[in-house]
Formats: structure tokens, sequence, C-alpha cells
């Protein structure tokens, strides 16, 4: 089990697809178990049509997750994250990828989107859902990369315009507040995944040649507030943004 992945998932085995099954096995070290043998763990990759999914087989009343490819047509940048990106921004490294929203965002305001994840189970799900998005639509640029972003330098030869990046929020939110499955789903693979953040923050900061955007719940302190230059505010969110 990696670092990050806090439950425990494997790749279900599929005559079907048993090529690509052993491709995802190798390439995100997750262990290869049979329909029978899945028992012992808590969630299992599994391709359905050709779609890579992950399903709960603790309580199987949950729907599966996977990166949805649509809708891919263009949005306007004047929206918050656009505004925070900026106009001038060509290339974007997303160096947190998660389940993909952001990423898909970013491209539909016409960004270059470079997409990175260390979870292994999140970076397969978002592998999938680029490889997908790429065969229906030549419009959206979008390379994904399963790797941590603190060692982003290691991974390309040029910097990116800007790195966007939506840590795990901390704990700190009222408890009425209703969080989605798939995000309830993220918390569990990465349970302590903010303890590296400052790290995560000062290699994007050498690896952006503009600005840094980070996403932040609004009850959260800014990330090395020393080097912060401004923020913008949401209603539940804001992003701050670090001029390179
Ligand atoms: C809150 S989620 C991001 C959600 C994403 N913005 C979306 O739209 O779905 C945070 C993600 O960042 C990833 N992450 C955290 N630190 C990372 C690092 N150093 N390198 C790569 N991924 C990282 C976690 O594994 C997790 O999947």
């Amino acid at each position: 089990m990696s670092i990050t992945d806090c439950a425990k998932a494997c790749v279900r085995y599929s005559s079907e697809d048993d090529e690509r099954c052993r491709q995802i096995s190798e390439n995100y070290g997750l262990p290869l178990s049979y329909e029978t043998d899945d028992r012992e763990y808590d969630y299992v990759l599994t391709i359905e049509n050709g779609v890579l999914k992950l399903r709960d087989l603790r309580n199987r009343k949950y729907r599966p997750i996977y990166m949805p490819v649509q809708p891919l047509t263009r949005v306007s940048r004047n929206c918050l994250l656009g505004r925070a990106v900026g106009k001038k921004v060509a290339t974007i490294l997303d160096g947190t990828a998660g389940l993909g929203s952001d990423l898909l965002l970013l491209a539909r305001m016409g960004y270059q989107v470079t997409a990175m994840e260390r979870s292994p189970v999140f970076a397969a799900l978002i592998a999938d859902g680029v490889e997908r998005i790429n065969a229906i639509s030549a419009k959206l640029s979008i390379k994904s990369c399963f790797a941590d972003t603190r060692y982003v330098s290691r991974y390309f030869d040029e910097k990116f315009d800007a790195v966007y990046l939506d840590p795990m929020f901390p704990e700190g939110r009222k408890s009425s507040v209703k969080v989605a499955r798939p995000l309830t789903v993220l918390r569990e693979f990465c349970k302590d995944d903010d303890s590296d953040t400052e790290e995560l923050l000062a290699a994007a900061i050498g690896w952006a040649e503009k600005r840094v955007v980070v996403k932040r719940p609004n009850f959260a302190r800014p990330i090395m507030p020393d080097r912060l230059s401004m923020s913008m505010r949401g209603k539940l969110v804001r992003y701050d943004i670090y001029l390179t």
C-alpha cells in the first residue's frame, strides 16, 4: 500500500480485458485479484463497458466512482477559478488531480492541462478518464501523470505557466455539511494527506512561471501566508494566489 492510499484496493481480473487489468495492476502497483478472492479488500477497480470504476466492496449500495467525461463544451474563464488562474496563462499543471473535476473544468476553459496524482487508485481513474476524453474530443488538451507533485522537476523539462493545487481540506467543517460520496471516498484513501502541503506548495512555486493557485475552504488559513500575493473569495472556498 502506498503512503497515500489508506484504504485497501485491488484490480479485479476480467478475462475480457485481461491485458488491460494486468497493465493497470503493474503501472499503479495494485494487486490483481479474482472476483472470488477480493473479499479482503475495501475497494475494487473494475472495467465495466470499457470504463474503469471504483466499487466499494463493503457496501454495494454505493454507486461506483469514475472520472466523468461530460460535458466537454467550452466554458468562460469569467468565473472565480478562471479569474484566479488568469487570462495570460496557457499551460497549467493540476498537481492534485483527485477525482478530475477541476482539471476538466480548466481544460474546458481552454487551458492546456497536465494532471498529476499520487494516489495509485485515483491516478488510474484519472488516466482512464483522460484517455476517454482524448478519444472523443480533440479540442481539449489534457495529459495525465501518476507521480508526486512535490518532485515535479523530475518529470518535466519545462515549467508550466501556472500550477493549481487543491490539497485535502483540513478537518473543521460543521458536521451538518453533507459531503458528496466521491469526496468521502477520496478522504478515506488520502487520510493524512495534508501534512506535506507546504512542501507541495514550495515545489509548485519553484515550477510555475507565473503563479500558483491554491483552493482552500474559507475557514482554513492560507498555506505559507508570508508568500501569499492575493486571494479571491467565493461563498465556501477561496483561491489563494502566489505570484512567482
Ligand atoms: C481534494 S483532492 C483534489 C480534488 C480535485 N481538485 C478534483 O477536482 O477532483 C486532493 C488530491 O490531491 C492528491 N495529492 C495530494 N498531495 C499530492 C502530491 N504531493 N502529489 C500528487 N497528488 C497529491 C491526493 O491524492 C488527492 O487525490
